[in-house]
């Protein structure tokens, strides 16, 4: 059985109409209607095998002549209309070579990292180096050697997240890296700053989140006084709000720090004279201190006798909100870039 089709008459058609093209639409159209499956050239090729094997032959040969001849002039087609539209696009000046490229979006550091930088640059300038310890640690790091014993109403003030290994947690304040430094320098004075993590098992507010940074600080040595320790953090105070600001210590309670204070700046937003972020008192919260606890000296290997030493501990983002009036301590980790573009 002969396939009645004329490859001489489709290869004269379809060439002319070929010629004729010269836009890369209508050039697809032509390749699908010739050179795709359904396309009368390679249908025919596709019964090849209905033919007797004499027959084969012959209509095999030409019928590939045909497809080739059509690919051919496909693809000089399909350059010289890509030539074609160049030109037309240039001469209608749609094309502007000298226009200036598209800008690319800039990162920037996060807020709190712009923080805790400052905050570190502050404290090196004071001699503070910067000690990296763990963020997981043991209930007795957390707690036991901060002289919190087990069942000390004292651990309320810290909810924390156990895992599945016993007495392994996730630290609720940087303190616990008070005791590896000094185990680890012990009986080298210190000075350092402890910046990290910490987590708490607490429900997630516009105040709270289960994870947030804390700066810890820490100096151990000869004749270290609570005078030390207000001068430090006053310059400290001085140099992240500027010098007109005031601060104030009022006593407080830690069990790894006697005597115990919270320190105060002078509301920048409303310079003290009261107003919604100060709710109305004049002054902000910004961090706790202390002189260490002699227990806790011992437990970093410090004879109390002989050494004293200063501990601070301060929550950057909290600082953050503050200095740039954010209310919603999610926004930190909400990865919005709306409000990350901001800073
Ligand atoms: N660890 C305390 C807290 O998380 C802060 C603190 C650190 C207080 C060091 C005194 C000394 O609240």
């Amino acid at each position: 059985m002969t396939i009645a089709i004329d490859f001489d008459q489709i290869e004269r058609d379809t060439l002319t109409a070929l010629t004729a093209t010269t836009d890369s639409a209508t050039l697809q159209k032509w390749r699908i209607a010739n050179l795709g499956r359904s396309s009368p050239v390679v249908a025919a090729l596709g019964t090849l095998g209905t033919l007797s094997k004499e027959e084969r032959r012959a209509f095999g040969q030409r019928g590939n002549q045909a497809k080739q001849a059509l690919e051919q002039a496909f693809e000089a087609a399909a350059q010289r209309t890509s030539q074609a539209e160049l030109t037309r696009d240039l001469a209608a000046g749609s094309l502007d070579v000298t226009a200036p490229g598209r800008r690319r979006g800039r990162g920037r550091l996060h807020p709190a990292t712009q923080t805790l930088r400052r905050i570190y640059a502050i404290f090196a300038e004071m001699g503070f180096q910067i000690y990296r310890s763990r963020d997981v640690e043991t209930d007795e790091f957390n707690f036991g050697l901060l002289n919190i014993p087990p069942h000390h109403p004292a651990r309320d003030m810290w909810d924390t997240f156990y895992t599945t290994t016993p007495n392994v947690i996730l630290r609720t304040h940087t303190s616990p890296g008070q005791i590896h430094v000094m185990r680890e320098r012990c009986p080298e004075p210190i000075r350092v700053i402890l910046p990290g993590m910490c987590y708490r098992y607490e429900q997630i507010t516009a105040r709270s989140e289960i994870q947030f940074y804390q700066v810890e600080g820490l100096a151990v040595g000869r004749h270290i006084t609570m005078a030390d320790l207000k001068g430090t953090l006053t310059a400290f105070a001085h140099a992240l709000f500027g010098p007109q600001v005031r601060t104030r210590f009022r006593s407080d309670h830690f069990p790894f720090t006697e005597p115990s204070a919270e320190m105060d700046v002078e509301c920048f937003v409303c310079d003290g004279k009261g107003c919604p972020v100060c709710k109305q008192s004049g002054w902000l919260e910004i961090l706790g201190c202390g002189m260490v606890h002699p227990v806790v000296l011992e437990n970093g290997g410090y004879d109390p006798r002989e050494f004293s030493g200063f501990a601070f501990g301060m929550g950057p983002q909290r600082i953050t909100m503050l200095m740039h009036k954010i209310e919603d301590i999610r926004y930190f980790f909400a990865n919005d870039v709306r409000f990350l573009e901001q800073f």
